[in-house]
């Protein structure tokens, strides 16, 4: 989902930023130089210099260039086919109606609007097949414009119900053909969809907790659904966690807004969903608590169609943007995940137990019982994880905290008590998985180059605040973001301190504003989303230029949405694919022998107000149906090479 406020360019470079741009420059020179040797050996490649010496890159293909049309275009030698549609069925169920009058009962039963963050699950489980399993696809929010053959002229519990049904997360079975195509298995026994209404349990410190506890589950243990699933993650142990972001979108006050909601970004209107109207949990005056029952990480299991999803609190209730996992040296689990919305922290989970792949059982509720931590990234390039524990760290009654459930309903003013680092809107974590380094989209902040900061007791909104430049944060009004990077110490995930050096500041070195030109070396982009590391340790780089930056100002340059991939090594960076008019790119996973990559187009012809006009859907994009179909659809596609090879290479 996009940042609702418009991009607002400033000409103006902020004191400091010359002074920080360098000191950070010089810090990425040292850890470059060392990462640069450590990961070539690790790796057997050659090193950042010797890489163009040996006439090597990293990245094979031919950039495309930045588009204005409304398709989807990849390099030469590359064929990407639209697999999964908004509306297509999850198993054998009904078929999409391009007049988007499909019910609410078969809209669940069929895929959801904006794809967002997915993962592939080969089949059988764990033997590491490239040619079948199941793909489990994030939607992310709906369009109530497209959703309905009237968009919101009218308004009924039938159409809240639908919107209900249009998010979640989807289940699907996919196989690939003997020409090299994918399809879907139907029927499958797997198909399934999870929506805003399908019951969860509730798991960890704040389950039962009273705040937790509504007229519906006096038990505080079961919720109905879960929403705005944005990005994702997986578990060492085949399952998949869904990442509830922007969830106080759903809900409204219409009273005196307690300081709690605020600080979570609730107001009167919410983004205008209206499902208040016909579901009054999304009441925020009536029933607050329900809110708190929103913002964790969702673990379902993708091979049991049965099995119940689980929020797990643990790992702490905010904009919840990914979940990506790893392992600590004695291998408890560790899992990243970043709070997306301007000036919010990032945050690291530790499994207080080992992951034990011989004892199943033993994994199951991992993720129940551990430490959350909140980072702070220091000037001189170094880094802290502060822990997230009753009792330390100021997150005491005294201050509002009184005990481990509430520090963790209450995750941002805990982060905010204890001084974690506000960022320019962290969105997808990426673990390299030959050298363990981090990287993080920072992806933009129009609220950064002031004097104001969150509070401490909370009482400043979300987004309201707009602090000065940091080491880690260095352009006020960060209009085109960067992504930052960090390796523990020890090369330990379980670390409490790091060091870390900004990898890329985005931008077009054209531009006549110094602070808008960046360090890309190669294409250019802006708006960084969604990141993965391949197993051969290549960055993907989705874009979200939100619809109210496309094609104006500073942003006219990079045309469409784009996917890019970065060489860590060298920092080199090419266009792998640009998007249909509107869309964002998001989502980006390969079969395990890394010749389908699968790769999702959310909202394509998204219009600035976010939702369309049921008058006319296609005014923006008609991609993928062009002029047979009734509306633009969000679909994954399944790109390889034509000759069959290993993708990037
Ligand atoms: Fe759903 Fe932060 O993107
Ligand atoms: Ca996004
Ligand atoms: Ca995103």
């Amino acid at each position: 989902m996009h940042d609702p406020d418009d991009l607002v360019s400033n000409p103006c470079i902020h004191p400091g930023f010359a002074e920080v741009l360098e000191a950070n420059l010089q810090r990425r020179r040292l850890l470059q130089a060392s990462l640069g040797c450590a990961a070539a050996a690790f790796l057997g490649l050659p090193t950042a210099s010797q890489a163009g010496a040996a006439g090597r890159p990293a990245i094979g293909f031919k950039s495309v260039p930045v588009a204005l049309d409304d398709a989807v275009h990849v390099p030469e030698g590359y064929v990407a086919q639209v697999l999964y549609a908004w509306g297509d069925p999850v198993s054998d169920g009904p078929a999409f109606q391009q007049d988007a009058s499909n019910t609410a009962a078969e809209q669940a039963l069929q895929a959801g609007m904006h794809h967002d963050g997915m993962h592939f699950f080969p089949l059988p489980p764990a033997a590491g097949g490239a040619n079948r399993g199941l793909l489990v696809v994030n939607h992310e929010y709906a369009d109530d414009g497209l959703l309905h053959p009237d968009g919101m002229k009218t308004w009924s519990a039938d159409k809240v119900r639908k919107c209900q049904a249009a998010h979640g997360v989807s289940v699907v079975e996919i196989r690939q053909r003997a020409d090299g195509s994918w399809e879907l298995v139907r029927p499958s026994r797997f198909g399934r969809r999870i929506t805003a209404y399908t019951p969860m349990r509730i798991a960890g410190p704040a389950a039962g907790h009273p705040w937790m506890r509504t007229a519906d589950d006096p038990e505080g243990r079961r919720v109905l659904g879960t929403i705005n699933n944005c990005s994702h993650g997986t578990t060492p142990w085949g399952t998949y966690l869904t990442c509830e972001e922007n969830f106080y979108a759903y809900f409204v006050n219409a009273g005196s807004i307690p300081v709690e909601q605020r600080r979570y970004g609730v107001t009167d209107k919410g983004y205008r969903y209206r499902w208040e109207e016909h579901d009054p949990r999304f009441d925020a005056q009536a029933h607050p608590n329900e809110l708190n029952r929103f913002g964790w990480i969702v673990e379902i299991d993708p091979f049991d169609p049965q099995s119940t999803p689980v929020k797990r609190t643990a790992l702490g209730r905010f904009s919840h943007e990914g979940a990506v996992h790893t392992l600590a040296r004695d291998r408890r689990v560790v899992i990243y995940s970043g709070d997306d919305q301007r000036n919010e922290y990032i945050y690291k989970f530790v499994s207080r137990e080992p992951f034990d792949p011989a004892v199943p059982a033993r994994n199951r509720n991992l993720l129940d019982e551990g430490t959350l931590y909140a980072a702070q990234f220091h000037a001189d390039g170094t880094g802290s994880w502060v822990a997230l524990t009753f009792g330390r760290n100021g997150l005491t009654p005294a201050n509002g905290f009184g005990n481990q459930a509430e520090v963790l309903i209450h995750t941002r003013q805990a982060g905010d008590r204890v001084g974690a680092t506000m960022m320019d809107r962290p969105e997808w974590i990426a673990v390299h998985p030959h050298t363990g380094e981090v990287y993080c989209s920072l992806t933009n902040n129009k609220s950064r180059g002031g004097t104001t900061h969150n509070a401490a007791d909370g009482s400043t909104p979300a987004g309201s605040a707009n602090p000065p430049v940091d080491a880690a944060n260095p352009r006020a009004d960060n209009i085109f973001g960067h992504i930052i990077r960090w390796r523990e110490s020890g090369g330990d995930a379980a670390a409490t301190t790091f060091e870390w050096d900004v990898f890329i500041q985005c931008g077009d070195p054209a531009n006549p504003d110094p602070n808008k030109r960046g360090t890309i070396q190669g294409d250019i982009f802006g708006s960084p989303d969604g990141l993965w590391i391949d197993a051969s340790g290549r960055l993907w780089i989705d874009t979200d230029i939100s619809p109210t930056a496309m094609y104006k100002g500073d942003y006219t340059v990079m045309g469409n949405n784009a996917m890019l991939c970065a060489d860590p090594l060298t920092g080199e960076v090419r266009r792998f694919l640009t998007g249909p008019r509107g869309c964002e790119i998001t989502g980006a996973i390969q079969t395990p022998d890394g010749r389908t990559m699968f790769v999702n187009i959310q909202h394509p012809g998204e219009t600035p107000g976010e939702r369309s006009d049921p008058s006319n859907p296609k005014a923006i994009s008609a991609w993928p149906d062009g002029p047979l179909g009734g509306r633009p659809r969000s679909a994954t596609l399944a790109i390889r090479r034509l000759d069959g090879g290993p993708l990037g290479i």
